[in-house]
């Protein structure tokens, strides 16, 4: 009988879903973006904290509109469009719009597959001649970058600071990606695709420090320089899932081999990094020692503080080399 049961459920859970989902960053439950504003450090609800923005209301930062997701995404109503500009600072003088999960699901044991697709479009274009940093943990151990290494128009993927994997970020694009995490071997690789087509595998898994308190997933994009230029960042398909990997986007209802647009897609195309290839090892921990006046707070190689004692801010003295706080 309890094997019998276990089929049961086993052969219903793997209908539409290859793993379980641990946490559903979907947008689902969020009708407007004054949602977010419900969730506060004395009021912990919903599925994401939303603190680290710049101080206009969320309104300027974060949009919700069908049209803004990846179509494939069919059990999703809406994705997030993220915009950053010169008042999107916090903590610092870098520009950031950053959701974090809010969970009490262990987002960092076993075998973890962190789902997302995400877009640019031409209009408030991502600035390729300025790092980026999307998608990422707090230690940095695996994230995306734009405006970095020898291809500043690609996406880079990174682990621990280093090339693996780079596609160019082409405008009106949905480029689905999952972390691979393994947080019992310490590895991570990643699966990626565009449009609607299934995730495959791009990477094989690598040693990286994996960890996560699961709560410093950040979804969303930091700009290292403050300019004043607005950068739209559209985001979707964001859940968590243990076990085996889901490939199809969405339900995958959407016809394999086709992208929205009905052209036929291929997976991304990539670029080889060599393995010399050094990313800058800007780090942006939030918490932790925070750096005095006129201390150094980022810049290429730098590893320390990254955060000021209040009143002062990190500043861009000669980026990308060197901040200070100031
Ligand atoms: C996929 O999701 C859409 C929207 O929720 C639904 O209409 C459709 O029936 C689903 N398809 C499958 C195969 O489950
Ligand atoms: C994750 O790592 C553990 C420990 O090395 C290993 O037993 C397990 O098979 C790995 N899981 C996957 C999905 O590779």
């Amino acid at each position: 009988m309890v094997n019998f049961m276990w089929a049961l459920f086993a052969a219903f859970s793997t209908v539409a879903q290859a793993g379980t989902i641990v946490w559903d960053g979907t947008f689902n439950n969020f009708n407007t973006v004054a949602d977010f504003d419900k969730w506060s450090w004395a009021n912990q609800v919903g599925t994401y904290q939303w603190y680290i923005h710049g101080s206009n209301p969320t309104s300027r930062y974060l949009a919700l509109d069908p049209s803004y997701k990846n179509p494939a995404h069919t059990n999703e109503r809406h994705g997030l469009k993220m915009t950053i500009d010169s008042t999107a600072t916090w903590n610092s003088n870098m520009e950031r719009a950053e959701l974090i999960p809010q969970t009490t699901a262990n987002l960092g044991t076993g075998q973890m597959y962190y789902h997302f697709s995400i877009k640019r479009s031409n209009t408030n274009a991502p600035d390729s001649t300025l790092e980026h940093q999307i998608m990422f943990f707090e230690s940095h151990f695996t994230e995306l970058k734009y405006g970095v290494g020898s291809r500043p128009t690609n996406l880079v993927w990174m682990i621990g600071g280093q090339e693996r994997w780079s596609t160019d970020f082409t405008a009106d694009t949905w480029f689905n990606f999952a972390y691979d995490i393994n947080f019992s071997a310490s590895t991570v690789g990643l699966w990626a695709s565009t449009g609607g087509n299934p995730l495959v595998k791009v990477v094989n898994n690598m040693a990286a420090s994996t960890s996560t308190n699961s709560a410093d997933f950040h979804v969303g994009v930091l700009r290292i320089v403050n300019t004043p230029p607005p950068e739209d960042w559209y985001v979707s398909g964001v859940y968590i899932e243990s076990g085996t990997i889901t490939t199809t986007i969405g339900n995958g209802s959407t016809t394999p081999g086709t992208t929205s647009d009905g052209t036929t897609a291929q997976p991304p195309t990539t670029t080889a990094v060599p393995p010399t290839a050094t990313a800058p090892a800007t780090t942006t921990t939030a918490t932790g020692p925070q750096q005095t006046q006129w201390g150094q707070c980022g810049g290429t190689g730098y590893t320390g503080p990254t955060s000021c004692v209040s009143p002062y801010t990190c500043n861009a003295v000669s980026p990308p080399y060197y901040y200070q706080c100031q």
